[in-house]
């Protein structure tokens, strides 16, 4: 098996059962995306769940008053993360007749979404093959090819956007993302990874020549 259905056979049996994965609703995909931005699973689960509760259309949530909305992020962090989801559930609401855009190109002109955010959301909700790099898709990608490009440099976000984006699988791009992103935060960990019980650490350069420690790189700025 090559290296992307291996990611999703493991997916299929490791996954992490979260509410938001049992839907494909983009409102509800892009408020657990902008959620987790900067945020552990552990500490968003609880907030999405709060909002998908109060908020389970994009209207409710443009509806709310901002004050409302501010006090339900308290603990969350990043601030303009919360004004601008509520800003763009309005916008949605008032000038797109309350449909989300369905795109990639589209998703990006929201307020608030950037490559990632919207990657996720047109893989998972739309099947289109736009590859999401985060935090565990940098870590797993220069692992097991053996990047030494700083993750953090302008040629490192390119180089593993394109490598990210010629791995996905192209039939179902919303579960590669997820896996890959899984992968990394459960298997290929930043510390300690379990090496020995890894399903493609036979052809794991870092594996192969004892890097797992010093990749991936990230240049201090
Ligand atoms: N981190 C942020 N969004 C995620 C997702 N959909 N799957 C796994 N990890 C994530």
């Amino acid at each position: 098996m090559n290296f992307s259905n291996t990611l999703i056979y493991w997916y299929l049996q490791n996954n992490r059962e979260l509410p938001w994965r049992k839907t494909k609703d983009p409102y509800l995909v892009w408020l657990s995306e902008i959620m987790l931005q900067q945020t552990r699973i552990a500490q968003g689960l609880s907030y999405y769940l709060k909002f998908s509760e109060a908020f389970p259309k994009v209207e409710n949530l443009a509806n709310a008053e901002e004050s409302t909305v501010l006090k339900m992020w308290q603990g969350l962090g990043y601030y303009s993360r919360a004004r601008n989801l509520h800003f763009t559930a309005k916008y949605i609401t008032q000038d797109l007749q309350g449909v989300f855009p369905s795109t990639y190109k589209e998703l990006l002109k929201l307020k608030g979404v950037g490559d990632y955010t919207a990657s996720a959301i047109a893989s998972i909700c739309f099947d289109e093959p736009t590859a999401v790099v985060d935090g565990n898709v940098y870590r797993v990608l220069a692992r097991y090819f053996g990047i030494h490009t700083p993750i953090n440099s302008t040629k490192g976000i390119k180089e593993f956007k394109a490598l990210a984006q010629s791995m996905i699988d192209v039939e179902q791009p919303g579960t590669f993302n997820q896996a890959i992103m899984d992968f990394g935060s459960l298997q290929c960990k930043p510390q300690n990874p379990n090496c020995e019980e890894c399903p493609i650490n036979n052809s794991c350069v870092a594996n192969e020549k004892g890097l797992t420690k010093i990749l991936p790189i990230k240049e201090k700025k």
